[in-house]
């Protein structure tokens, strides 16, 4: 653990035109530099730099940080990695935290469990490429395979001799423990006490963390006998977690960004053949289907991912529901379906670079087309099964976040199933409504109408764009003053001349009526930073945000600042726009934000009420209450509209 104010010392310090000159280029323009994009292939230059607010972003690909952010991508280095990095770049002494007893003897035994793995890994590849049983057994059968030593080295792979200590034994003469082999798995105990060698007579793929460090290894046969297991794998342990860890991605993570997706396959060989045919943005699931803590992994590079099947279809139904989770995730997935016979791995081998690539983005079907084509071939005309294939496509359509998404994929799905488009909109947001419900516990869902009457589903607003909207602004113009009249919304910003800090304004108009953004976790942090804040008659600034500890609110705080909306300074590399730091520009923009939003969250209320008044049928009390209430709601929710109807919105 690094002391908070010598992470504050390292900032400060850290040019980052500096930092990031040491890698690439950059030219000056205007108050900024300029280079070409490290994250993706580009030939004129997006990459821009800002040494005045100490960050980079390119609007090629959309790549934004601090140095320390840019270091950790650039150099795959972890947060504390990069910071000593830099510290050392500018004689900064860093002392370690103490850390509690507890936390010295966890971080030893991992240093010591990373310490034997990297030290088997060494060992299996000197057996592979120096023993003679080795060369004769693993290295002929890696040779038959088609890798070549460059691949063979660059995936450290390696042999493991048939023996049952082989291991045991080189690592105990080099001071390694028993103990550690055994929480590593890479010898187990018997219930006698005894202990062999877990990985015996096989080639060895080594399984690396994101860091290029290995953690675990699947060790696989050679001959075909069926009495074995084809692979047999390193056990969970302190360092290797497998629903965390993705084969291939220490490698992939710079071809995914400059891809823009990856390839995701079921194993390790089909990996390496790829990357045979020149495709790196390639990760490997090891046979199982995709983790949250795998998808949240890929997410950190791309929001594309291309599943590549080899050609069995029953494979590809069962992973349906694993795919759904992908798409709950925003990802956007395609599917590539290898031709019977076929996996990734012999399709690579038997064909050129060129014909893969060509394949592969020829053949790439949307997963949800995808997936309408496979179920409709299988319903025919049956209408029981076209039934369930509605409500499937539906579940699926129903998960993607994005609005605009969702409606394009209906469209397409409506088209696909040759069914009313409009059918299917009612029933996504039956589902979403549903689902909805069900996510707010509080809540039980109202029943649902009899199929007659069903036309007029009362929707909610979604307020995460509003959200963001106000966060942008708190975050740019915080700490500017403005006069709220100036909006043009007298009635709901008051009448007169006086100044109020930006800030104030909103986070006292939205307290006012207990209203708190929350759609996110990071826009629900950065507001409660303000707030608390503002008790205290304070502006955070927005290196606050930048350096901020919790990588999700920095992101969004520096996707945020450098919105082309807010950056003059940006103008310069010639993106143009509107000046909202003008009087009445910025009046606008901040009262209209804030009323905006509160028009939302009070629409979102009547329509909770609404749906209410449609249980309590009997209870005349409880009805008449709800009808006051709502007609209260309506009252402010007509005001503000009309207010809003009087001016015009800037951008
Ligand atoms: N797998 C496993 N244990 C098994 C079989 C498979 O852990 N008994 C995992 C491995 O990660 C493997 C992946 O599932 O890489 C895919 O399995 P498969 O296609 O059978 O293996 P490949 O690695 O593709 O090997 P090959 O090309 O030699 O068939
Ligand atoms: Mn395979």
């Amino acid at each position: 653990m690094i002391p908070k104010e010598t992470i504050d010392k390292i900032f400060e310090a850290a040019h980052i035109e500096e930092v990031i000159g040491d890698f690439l280029p950059l030219k000056k323009r205007g108050v900024n530099m300029i280079g070409l994009c490290p994250f993706h292939n580009e030939k004129t230059p997006s990459f821009t730099v800002s040494p005045s607010k100490g960050i980079y972003k390119c609007f090629g690909c959309g790549e934004s940080g601090t140095a320390v952010n840019f270091v950790m991508k650039h150099e795959n280095m972890t947060y504390p990695e990069a910071l000593k990095y830099l510290a050392a770049k500018y004689g900064i002494e860093v002392e370690e935290k103490e850390m509690t007893d507890e936390e010295k003897v966890k971080e030893k035994e991992r240093e010591s469990l990373m310490g034997v793995t990297a030290f088997a890994q060494a060992h299996f590849a000197d057996t592979l490429l120096k023993s003679d049983e080795g060369k004769a057994i693993g290295l002929k059968y890696f040779n038959e395979r088609g890798f070549n030593d460059y691949i063979i080295e660059k995936f450290g792979l390696g042999y493991a001799a048939d023996s049952w200590d082989d291991l045991q034994k080189a690592a105990k003469a080099k001071g390694y423990t028993e103990d550690v082999l055994i929480k590593t798995g890479l010898i187990v105990k018997t219930e006698e006490g005894k202990t062999y060698d877990r990985f015996r007579g096989r080639v060895i793929f080594p399984i690396y963390n994101i860091s290029g460090r290995p953690i675990g290894f699947g060790g696989r046969i050679l001959d075909s006998s069926k009495s074995k297991a084809k692979y047999v794998n390193s056990p969970e342990s302190e360092i290797y977690h497998k629903s965390n860890v993705l084969y291939g991605l220490n490698l992939a993570r710079t071809p995914i960004m400059k891809a823009e997706n990856c390839y995701l396959v079921e194993g390790y060989t089909d990996v390496i053949s790829l990357h045979m045919a020149g495709i790196e943005n390639v990760v490997a699931s090891s046979g199982t289907s995709l983790t949250t803590g795998q998808i949240k992994l890929l997410k950190r590079f791309t929001n594309k991912i291309t599943i590549l099947y080899d050609g069995d279809t029953a494979g590809i139904k069962a992973s349906f529901r694993g795919i759904d989770m992908i798409i709950e995730e925003g990802l956007n997935v395609k599917i590539v379906l290898f031709p019977e016979g076929e996996d990734p791995d012999s399709f690579a081998r038997s064909h050129s670079a060129e014909e893969v690539e060509k394949f592969v983005s020829e053949q790439a079907k949307d997963f949800i087309l995808f997936k309408s084509d496979m179920l409709k071939g299988e319903a025919g005309n049956d209408p029981a099964a076209r039934s369930e294939m509605i409500k499937d496509i539906v579940r699926s359509i129903a998960l993607i976040p994005e609005n605009i998404d969702r409606q394009l994929y209906t469209r397409e799905a409506a088209v696909i199933l040759e069914i009313d488009e409009e059918i299917l909109v009612n029933e996504i947001a039956k589902y979403r409504r549903k689902k909805y419900y069900k996510d707010k516990k509080d809540y039980s869902p109202p029943e649902e109408e009899p199929a007659k009457k069903a036309p007029q589903i009362l929707l909610k607003d979604n307020t995460l764009n509003l959200e963001k909207e106000i966060t942008r602004v708190l975050l740019n113009y915080g700490n500017f003053e403005f006069i709220p009249k100036l909006s043009g919304m007298p009635l709901l910003a008051g009448d007169t001349e006086e100044k109020v800090k930006v800030s104030d304004f909103i986070i006292s108009t939205l307290l006012d009526d207990d209203i708190v953004l929350k759609e996110s976790a990071e826009i629900s942090q950065i507001f409660q930073e303000f707030v608390e804040a503002y008790e205290q008659d304070k502006v955070p600034s927005q290196q606050f945000f930048v350096k901020y500890e919790d990588e999700k609110v920095n992101k969004l705080a520096i996707d945020l600042i450098t919105d082309p909306y807010n950056l003059h300074e940006w103008s310069k590399i010639g993106i143009n726009v509107a000046d909202e730091t003008t009087d009445k520009v910025l009046a606008r923009l901040v009262v209209a934000s804030v009323y905006a939003y509160k028009q939302k969250i009070v629409n979102n209320r009547i329509v909770e009420l609404t749906e209410q008044l449609k249980e309590e049928g009997q209870d005349e009390e409880k009805v008449f209450k709800l009808q006051k209430t709502i007609a209260a709601l309506t009252s402010t929710r007509n005001k503000i509209l009309k207010e809003m109807g009087r001016v015009v919105l800037p951008g």
